[in-house]
């Protein structure tokens, strides 16, 4: 399992919402941050706005997950945002006590 958090443009969340639930992952996270990339922010603003989403997917659904964001967050300038890939040890649905891959989506 790997997680995935994207740091992306606020205005870029619901298209890569949509586009996420299209290749049928549903679940996620998010929560408006603020940041700056290597620009430092634009003048007179140290630190942006940005939406940042968490999904944990299986590996094997990693890159369609990443293009998948790319494709909806990309508009070619900077400041379109960031991805991020980590290792995760393990998944735990409450209700059902289930754990790993089947416990994600
Ligand atoms: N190395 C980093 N560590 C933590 N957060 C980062 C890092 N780089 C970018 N971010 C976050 O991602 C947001 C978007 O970054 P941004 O797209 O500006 O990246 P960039 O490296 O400056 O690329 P670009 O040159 O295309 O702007 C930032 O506002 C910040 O919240
Ligand atoms: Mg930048």
């Amino acid at each position: 399992m790997k997680k995935i958090e994207a740091i992306i443009r606020e205005d870029a969340f619901d298209k890569v919402k949509e586009g996420l639930k299209a290749i049928g992952i549903v679940p996620l996270t998010v929560y408006p941050v603020k940041g700056r990339g290597v620009q430092g922010g634009v003048p007179p603003y140290d630190l942006l706005p940005k939406m940042k989403i968490e999904i944990v997917v299986k590996d094997e659904d990693v890159e369609e997950v990443i293009n998948v964001i790319i494709k909806n967050a990309r508009r070619g300038i900077p400041g379109d945002g960031k991805i991020f890939v980590s290792n995760v040890e393990d998944a735990i649905r409450v209700r059902t006590g289930e754990r790993g891959d089947i416990a994600l989506y």
